[in-house]
């Protein structure tokens, strides 16, 4: 049989397969690889898998991959992809002491955001995503999730849905999208937040129609939206057929990681504030711990959330950048991983995993983040010796070469447009 491509002489070949589609607790800790490997796929998908005597494929290209090790595309499974504009002259007013949170309470933050995006035609959106798109693509990132958010009324989340839509059509990526109409109060429903809700949830059937959206996430914090909104917006999510995902205690500790147990959200996300009965449902849930150490370093905390004890609790972690213009402008999800190392204090297995296997299950795209006979071949050559070589050595990319259903879409060295 004719391989379309052949990697050999992989230093560790990356599997991630357990057999398993998420992995809790001390599953983390395990590490599937296979020394001096090789993989071959074909029309996309992978024919074989195994140790380089093994796998003897004619191939149309084949590659030596001596000196580095090769893993699944890595998944980013929490992202504000798609918005107008930045925010770096906020910067200056946060470093003086301004908390995030009431640069928000003055119109600022996420709302300058929402009124840049409102300005911003859909062309300029796509291509301003597209160039994120591409940097992610760089970082070794094949999968990712995307969150609407930057309109907060029907005509710009619509147009962020249908950016992301398109961007899924065309771009080598694939992603999954998120509506998150219930990520800020605009200023015109200050003190309506349960009004403001009920308008964000009259878009579910238009956006269920035109699949516009997989997952419904709201922002539950101190001055946006209270446990028990957030709780009843989900559940009306739920009941229209959407999935549910959920920012909770991202800055101040509400209890939104119970909440989110409670209503059998697919994940929580940020934790940092998780009190210890919310770390202790979330281990014994199917919920999956989304954690993004970058936020928490962004935003100059001390605090990080506390993986150590959710996985101790037998929760399944899972890793993203929360890319966004505020609390973490950055596409690097090899930086999370560094992150995740040294303040999150994850070991290199957990990590791998945490980007890959419960990344993938989190978004509900179990067939990516392992390497298996039939799966697509979403493959990443790293150059590294072995896998804890990526999140010690941090602030470089360590890409070689990136490839999405079997086609090589990314190379360094090479300039893509
Ligand atoms: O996950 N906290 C809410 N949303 C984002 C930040 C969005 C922004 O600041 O623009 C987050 O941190
Ligand atoms: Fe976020």
């Amino acid at each position: 049989m004719k391989a379309d491509i052949l990697l050999y002489n992989i230093d560790q070949l990356l599997t991630m397969d357990q057999g398993k589609k998420v992995l809790r607790g001390g599953e983390m800790g395990v590490l599937p690889l296979i020394e001096d490997g090789a993989i071959a796929w074909k029309d996309g998908a992978i024919v074989a898998i195994g140790h380089s005597s093994e796998v003897n494929f004619e191939a149309t290209l084949k590659i030596d991959c001596r000196g580095k090790i090769v893993s699944p595309g890595l998944i980013d499974p929490h992202t504000h992809l798609v918005f107008g504009g930045s925010r770096e002259h906020e910067v200056a007013e946060k470093l003086a002491g301004t908390p995030y949170l009431e640069i928000l309470a003055k119109g600022g933050g996420i709302l300058d955001t929402v009124r840049k995006t409102r300005e911003t035609d859909s062309e300029s959106l796509y291509e301003k995503a597209r160039v994120h798109l591409n940097r992610m693509l760089s970082f070794g990132v094949t999968t990712l999730e995307a969150k609407s958010g930057y309109g907060l009324n029907e005509e710009t989340e619509i147009k962020q849905l249908e950016v992301v839509k398109k961007l899924h059509q065309e771009h080598p990526l694939d992603i999954v999208s998120t509506f998150l109409g219930a990520h800020a109060v605009p200023e015109s429903y200050k003190g309506k937040e349960e009004l403001f809700l009920q308008e964000m949830l009259k878009l579910l059937p238009r956006i269920k129609k035109e699949e516009l959206a997989e997952f419904v996430d709201i922002f539950c914090e101190t001055g946006v939206f209270s446990v028990e909104q957030s709780k009843e917006y989900l559940n009306r999510a739920k009941e229209l057929g959407f999935a549910v995902k959920i920012h909770a205690d991202e800055i101040d500790p509400l209890g939104g990681t119970e909440m989110a147990v409670e209503v059998g959200a697919t994940s929580c996300d940020h934790l940092v504030g998780a009190s210890d009965k919310g770390k202790v449902m979330v281990g014994q849930s199917d919920t999956v711990a989304v954690l993004l150490p970058g936020t928490t370093f962004y935003l100059n905390k001390e605090k990080y959330a506390d993986a150590r004890s959710m996985i101790a609790h037998g929760a399944a972690v899972a890793l993203a950048t929360d890319f966004n213009p505020g609390s973490s402008p950055t596409e690097n999800l090899q930086l999370i991983m560094n992150l995740a190392l040294l303040k999150l204090k994850m070991t290199p297995e957990e990590i791998w995993n945490s980007v890959t296997v419960n990344a993938a299950y989190s978004i509900h795209r179990s067939d990516v983040g392992r390497l298996s006979l039939g799966s697509p071949a979403d493959v990443v050559i790293w150059n590294a010796p072995n896998y804890m070589y990526i999140p010690y050595h941090y602030g470089v990319n360590h890409a070689h070469m990136v490839f999405k259903h079997g086609e090589k879409v990314w190379e360094e060295g090479v300039r893509y447009e």
